[in-house]
């Protein structure tokens, strides 16, 4: 696939600096998204510290606010017109200058309900991102609104400046997109078609990483182990043209010492796949693995293409392959016509495979899906009460994994402090549990060993080996 050239932008960001010479300017930028949303905000950055624009934490002191948005469920759409109704009184104090991006922005819906009735200067979507130097400059000379958003099938943008918010792990998108179109999700519809980046472009990303002292790289994408199959099927790959290849040579990447990866999806999860797993030994042996629903019929009109026994033969088949894997999954109640019966199904996935960890969503309509126009919804009394007896039993099955931690030991990556208590340090195990303990600044992102010596529910508290 052809790259986008980034020069003009490159330009641009001379142009904003220009107008910025006079004195510091600040941004505020909030990401709403999840982690590939997180990972294009931290471009955003790169290129706003290219143009003379230091961050900061505080909207109030921001000359430049910046909405990274998400609509894959309802709340995240609720969140930006509060946040947007905020913004409004400080642009009209002072001249602060607003700019939204991100998923919502390619629904058009939306974006009329913001032209119509809020202040901004810049909309921009997914596949105008590396266009934000020239929007804003535009915006600033112009003195009127931009709105700079396209419909396409895909591009790749390499070699925008990035400003990471971490410094010891870091996430690598290596693919956009997604051509799956669960009948629940919008993704497909705000982020374009799968196209994969060329692997050469995200080893040199990783290997920069690691000369930079990064530790654990997570590999993200809507699809990982789709990784480059659209690209074979028109012939445009040549070398590494499978997610079981790229794992492989992300695992020779010399410094790097952890891989994690989201997500994958189960009807994707190859054998190639699963051997790359349990050969890389710094794969993280924790997979996240998205059931969605553990009904056949509720799967079926999802568009998942797997069924109940499929998912649970994989992680048989997983836990046969792969010493010590353990799962974490996403799942969806109340979806379209989910009975009693189905969600007491997904219930018992849920007991059989013993989650380490659950990320559980209540049904949330799209506009534009084909859920969003089934009749047979699911009352909202009924979806919270199937929530709350999800997290239940979820967190009933977590209090008892975590015991069997206790007394382990357990090789942890050194984040940091802790933000809850400043004296302890905090890190993670393989399993991706948070882990508390006592030591010193030194320790700071390594692998140490430590035995664990007590459970509390959301964390581990150990002890150094
Ligand atoms: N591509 C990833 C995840 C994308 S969105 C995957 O397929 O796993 C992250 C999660 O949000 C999904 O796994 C799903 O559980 C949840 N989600 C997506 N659309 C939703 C909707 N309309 N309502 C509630 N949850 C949804
Ligand atoms: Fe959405 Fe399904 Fe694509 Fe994940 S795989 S992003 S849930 S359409
Ligand atoms: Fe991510 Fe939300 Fe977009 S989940 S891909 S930021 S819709």
């Amino acid at each position: 696939m052809e790259k986008v050239n980034i020069t003009k932008q490159l330009d641009y960001m001379q142009k904003v600096k220009e107008l910025n010479k006079d004195r510091d300017y600040a941004y505020y930028i909030l990401t709403m998204g999840c982690q590939l949303n997180e990972n294009d905000s931290e471009k955003i950055c790169g290129m706003l510290e290219e143009m003379n624009y230091k961050r900061t934490e505080n909207m109030q002191d921001a000359d430049l606010v910046i909405f990274n948005t998400c609509c894959v469920r309802e709340n995240a759409e609720e969140k930006l017109f509060g946040k947007l109704g905020e913004v409004k009184r400080l642009k009209e104090e002072k001249g602060t200058i607003i700019a939204i991006g991100g998923c919502m922005m390619q629904e058009k819906h939306i974006v009329e309900k913001i032209k119509k009735s809020y202040k901004y200067d810049v909309i921009f979507g997914t596949h105008t991102l590396h266009k934000f130097p020239q929007d804003l400059y535009k915006a600033i000379i112009e003195q009127k609104r931009i709105d700079d958003i396209i419909d396409i099938d895909g591009e790749i943008i390499e070699g925008l400046p990035i400003k990471r918010n971490d410094n010891i792990r870091a996430s690598v998108t290596i693919m956009n997109g997604c051509n799956n179109f669960c009948s629940y999700c919008i993704v497909p519809y705000v982020r374009g078609r799968e196209r994969s980046r060329d692997a050469n472009d995200i080893l040199e990303e990783i290997k920069e990483l690691a000369d930079k002292g990064y530790k654990e790289i997570t590999l993200l994408g809507q699809n990982v182990n789709s990784y480059m199959v659209v690209e074979k099927s028109k012939n445009e790959v040549s070398g590494i043209d499978s997610f079981a290849k790229l794992l492989k040579e992300v695992n020779k990447v010399e410094g790097i010492e952890k891989i994690r990866f989201i997500s994958p999806h189960p009807k994707d999860f190859t054998d190639d796949v699963i051997e790359a797993i349990s050969t890389c030994k710094k794969v993280s042996k924790l997979i996240h693995l998205p059931l969605q629903s553990g009904s056949t019929e509720i799967l079926k009109v999802m568009n998942r293409k797997y069924t109940k026994e499929q998912y649970l033969n994989l992680v048989d088949k997983m836990k046969e392959r792969i010493p010590d894997v353990k799962f974490s999954t996403d799942i969806i109640v109340g979806f379209p016509g989910e009975t009693e019966e189905d969600f007491e199904d997904t219930l018992n996935v849920v007991r059989k495979v013993g989650f380490e960890q659950v990320f559980m969503f209540i049904y949330s309509r799209r506009v534009g899906t084909p859920a969003d126009k089934m009749e047979n919804q699911v009352p909202e009394e009924i979806k919270h009460k199937r929530f709350d007896r999800l997290k239940e039993l979820y967190e009933m099955q977590m209090a008892q994994n975590n015991k069997k931690y206790i007394g382990t030991i357990q090789n942890i990556l050194v984040e940091g402090y802790s933000k809850n208590n400043e004296n302890m340090l905090t890190g993670r195990t393989d399993s991706n549990k948070v882990v508390v303990f006592n030591g010193e600044d030194s320790l700071i992102g390594k692998f140490i060993d430590v035995e664990i010596i007590s459970e509390h529910m959301w964390y581990l508290k150990g002890e150094r080996k």
